[in-house]
């Protein structure tokens, strides 16, 4: 359609839907009009050929519609005060959990009476993990949904959720919910339909009457689970034919290609946004295209999906941030914020799981040699998107980052990935960590890892070593590794128990729902007795749980670190040390984080090569002043330790 035509097309649309386009509806209106040729041009990239073109197109801007209409009026509220804030997700006052919620508070309405425990702690944005139905035994850690509009019996009930969501808006807390967009449930309403024989629904999946294309994809396809759930097909007895299961056999993959299934998706993430999500994790937005001859992940059309959802989200619900977890190679994630003409118009939000890894590096090696070689993708965030800033959360740690980084550094990188495997899993020699190798595949040699913040810092063995030395150095290479996650820039989402230093929980063994995936070892049941402790200043949890605390208050009262795109890495002066500024118009943060066990220096003039030239550094963290002294004299950062310094002149 002609541009004219569209808007024709457009206007007639919203008058037969009854849109007040010159009063109440007024912004609407403008965004759908402004919107309207992007859409269809993204949707006709990906559908033009299609017989269902036209009344798919349709169905689109009707969801569109309806879900507008729909949409509560408080988040019509959020929606206008957010627009007046800007890009509010930037904010360095916005601290997350990550948490399941049964396995926190029991219930939905079990998390409406811990609130208080968030506000405790400085915490004001929650990630539930996905609480809509899925069934026990073959769930995922609720992956595999079977219905998106209800919640899970196990958490409670629809009316719980919106309870909940309701009292976190009054004390002005965040909300993030996942839509798993890849796939359902093999008891999906889709996936039972389609397993009884109806064609209808067996082309909401990728169904295969033999292995002749499944056998050629298998070539190319890297597997995902391959302990568990080897390839990527499963056999389904019912119809005798085989079915995509890119991740576990019970997750069948959804066929994008037919506009059927983007419309019903798209139609449940508008569905969200009207639940009060303030960002929508879309998980595994990776795998959503499938090509013969590829590997069938980051493939050009599931960014035009993508690019596509950001635009029908940003007319009808505008406040809801997209976050795309794609936990891929460090130059494929930087493209899910969007690349030419879509550059920061596709997710609003990425895990930096390049960063994170590197973290895990550096602790294991107390060399931040590799941290630096592998910045530059990192560094091309575009201006306006930013980044989950994690150390753990419910999934294990892919060494995601690639071989020639780890070459530039100087190390060889199949020894260095050993020895990173080896060091975690507690293998190697005299190593304090005790986590697992997750994923192994005998045939590439591939593994990641499972395991606590606490466990893999050495905290369980320290303990069981009763070693008072290595405790010490564990919580304070906790504390180091949660700090670097809180000033490097970006969202930090703490994950639920690392607050409290929990070590491993190991009872996933005796669940055969659960004892074949041990990604659950680091999933803990929370245990509110154990938590009080807390307020025993002798205790971990309650060394833990204050410099957390005090991690988030240092970050919320410095609006320099604000996500506005500001980090300039510091020249390494030494190898241990991990620097960079965090900078705006009036201050220049300079962030210091010690990787080595012993004390490091850092020589006075690295301070002096970045445009000030301090006289007295105040430090954020222990509240001490420090004279700059001379480029032949150091600054001394202790053993894992870190500071935030500050020119006390420039403020
Ligand atoms: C994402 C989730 C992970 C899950 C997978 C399949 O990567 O984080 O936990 O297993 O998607 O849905």
């Amino acid at each position: 359609m002609n541009l004219t035509a569209l808007h024709a097309f457009g206007a007639e649309l919203l008058q037969a839907n009854k849109i007040d386009s010159g009063k109440k509806d007024k912004a609407f209106a403008e965004r759908f009009t402004q919107h309207l040729d992007t859409i269809e041009s993204l949707f006709n990239e990906i559908y033009a050929g299609h017989p269902k073109r036209n009344e798919s197109f349709d169905a689109t801007l009707a969801s569109i519609i309806h879900n507008y209409k729909e949409r509560p009026a408080t988040f019509l509220n959020k929606d206008i005060a957010k627009e007046k804030k800007g890009n509010w997700f930037l904010s360095n006052e916005i601290t997350g959990m990550s948490l399941y919620v049964d396995r926190f508070a029991g219930s939905l309405k079990g998390l409406a009476d811990k609130l208080d425990y968030f506000d405790e702690l400085g915490v004001n944005f929650l990630h539930l993990m996905p609480v809509f139905e899925s069934p026990a035994g073959e769930s995922d850690g609720g992956y595999a949904v079977s219905n998106f509009r209800k919640v899970d019996e196990r958490f409670g009930n629809n009316d719980d959720l919106n309870a909940l969501i309701k009292k976190m808006n009054t004390q002005n807390m965040y909300l993030m919910l996942d839509i798993v967009l890849n796939h359902t449930s093999h008891h999906h309403e889709w996936a039972q339909k389609a397993k009884s024989g109806d064609p209808y629904y067996q082309d909401f999946f990728y169904f295969y009457d033999n292995r002749d294309i499944p056998n050629q994809l298998d070539q190319t396809m890297p597997e995902i689970f391959p302990e568990s759930s080897p390839g990527s097909f499963t056999y389904i007895q019912e119809c005798n034919k085989w079915v995509m299961t890119v991740f576990h056999n019970y997750q069948w993959d959804l066929n994008y290609s037919n506009p059927a299934v983007f419309v019903a998706m798209l139609d449940t993430v508008l569905h969200y946004a009207n639940l009060g999500v303030d960002i929508l994790r879309i998980d595994a937005p990776a795998f959503i295209w499938k090509q013969l001859g590829t590997t069938c992940q980051n493939l050009p059309q599931a960014h035009t999906l993508l690019r596509l959802i950001k635009q029908c989200v940003q007319v009808a619900s505008p406040g809801m941030a997209i976050l795309g977890e794609a936990i891929v190679a460090p130059d494929e994630i930087i493209k899910y914020f969007g690349t030419d003409n879509y550059t920061a118009k596709e997710c609003d939000v990425a895990y930096n799981a390049t960063q994170m890894a590197l973290q895990w590096d550096a602790i294991a090696t107390g060399d931040t040699r590799v941290m630096l070689s592998a910045q530059h993708p990192i560094m091309q965030k575009p201006f306006g998107c930013t980044w989950i800033s994690y150390t753990r959360c419910h999934d294990d740690i892919g060494l995601g980052y690639d071989d020639y980084m780890i070459e530039r550094a100087g190390f060889n990188p199949y020894q260095h990935r050993t020895f990173l495997k080896n060091y975690f899993a507690g293998w190697h020699e005299g190593s304090i960590s005790a986590g697992a190798l997750f994923s192994v595949n005998p045939k590439t040699n591939d593994a990641r890892i499972s395991g606590s913040l606490a466990s893999l810092c050495g905290l369980e063995k320290a303990v069981e070593w009763k070693s008072e030395i290595e405790v010490e150095n564990a919580l304070r290479k906790i504390i180091l590794m949660q700090a670097q996650t809180m000033f490097m820039g970006g969202i930090p989402m703490l994950f639920y128990g690392d607050d409290l230093a929990y070590t491993n929980d190991y009872s996933y063994l005796q669940d055969p729902g659960k004892s074949y995936d041990n990604r659950w070892m680091h999933r803990p049941v929370m245990n509110w007795e154990r938590n009080e402790k807390r307020k025993d200043v002798d205790s971990f949890e309650h060394r833990i749980f204050n410099d957390t605390k005090k991690l988030i208050a240092t970050r919320n009262a410095l609006p320099v670190l604000s996500d506005t795109k500001n980090v300039t890495w510091m020249t390494p002066h030494n190898i241990h040390v991990a620097g960079f500024i965090r900078s705006n118009k009036a201050n220049q943060l300079y962030c210091l984080f010690n990787y080595k066990n012993t004390a490091s220096f850092v020589t006075w003039f690295a301070f002096k090569e970045h445009g000030e030239r301090p006289s007295v550094l105040h430090d954020h963290w222990t509240g001490q002043d420090f004279k700059v002294g001379n480029d032949n004299e150091y600054f001394v950062l202790p053993p894992y330790s870190f500071a935030i310094l500050e020119s006390v002149e420039s403020k």
